[in-house]
């Protein structure tokens, strides 16, 4: 079953309080434990399994977002497009990856994450994140806001007038990656995740609530999940562009 060892001093210790119930509920079945000390991880019972936990200062990512060409990455291209400073939302935060694409591109995203373990990780993520000035610097307008944890859709329930230009959503679906390392480090956020099997009616939803357009990502040989207005082609995935006329 999940167990928790989180420091009393932790930061992010009256956050991980808060969702704790909500995280026993969901993963109940899982062996593991969330541990808080110098930073929140995954540890899992097997110790074949490494930790997880999400670094966005160091490794091969950050090298990547450091020195691609900012608007040469096709998320950046799909979201942001010809636009400056564009408000975005990333509906599905994941580890923050393309998150963090498109604020160094210039847009001024704000996240949104549903999974409490991951909310908890890419809170922690963003909170070390900011200890690193060099790594700050790269953007312009600061990091991506972390929103509450929860969906996109529940926010806007009670925040009406909140209306971003474009609103970007990668729902789960299975690696596709050749790479064993990030197979196995895909594995085990799977395995933290799931599939979301709500992806289909979540996207139409969507649609109501981005003043210019929703992008959605799909793997490269899946069809777009409806009929969209364009799309831009990535490595291993395709962005589909829905112009958005009803705002
Ligand atoms: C494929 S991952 C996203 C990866 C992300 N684009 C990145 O660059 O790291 C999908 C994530 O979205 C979250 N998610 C899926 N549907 C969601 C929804 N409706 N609202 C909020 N989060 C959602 C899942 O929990 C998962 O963490």
């Amino acid at each position: 079953m999940l167990k928790f060892d989180i420091s009393s001093q932790h930061p992010l210790r009256s956050s991980i309080l808060s969702l704790q119930d909500k995280c026993l509920e969901m993963f109940s079945d899982k062996n593991f434990t969330l541990k808080a000390y110098d930073r929140i991880e995954i540890v899992f019972d097997d110790p074949k399994v490494s930790p997880f936990f999400i670094d966005w200062t160091s490794g091969k990512w950050a090298w990547r977002l450091k020195h691609s060409g900012k608007h040469s990455e096709a998320v950046a291209r799909a979201v942001i497009g010809k636009h400056k400073d564009p408000v975005v939302v990333d509906a599905t935060a994941g580890v923050g990856r393309d998150s963090l694409v498109l604020q160094s591109a210039g847009a001024v995203v704000s996240m949104f994450e549903r999974n409490p373990l991951v909310w908890l990780l890419l809170a922690d993520a963003k909170e070390r994140a900011l200890e690193n000035s060099e790594f700050v610097d790269n953007f312009e307008h600061g990091l991506p806001n972390l929103m509450p944890y929860g969906t996109y859709i529940d926010y806007v329930k009670e925040h009406k007038d909140f209306l971003p230009d474009v609103v970007y959503f990668d729902p789960m679906f299975p690696p596709r990656e050749k790479s064993a390392q990030v197979k196995k480090e895909m594995q085990v956020f799977h395995s933290i995740v799931g599939k979301d099997e709500d992806s289909f009616a979540y996207a139409q939803e969507l649609m109501h609530h981005a003043k210019r357009r929703v992008v959605i990502k799909r793997p490269a040989r899946a069809e777009p999940l409806f009929p969209c207005s364009y799309s831009v082609d990535g490595k291993a995935c395709h962005f589909d562009c829905y112009a958005v006329l009803a705002n």
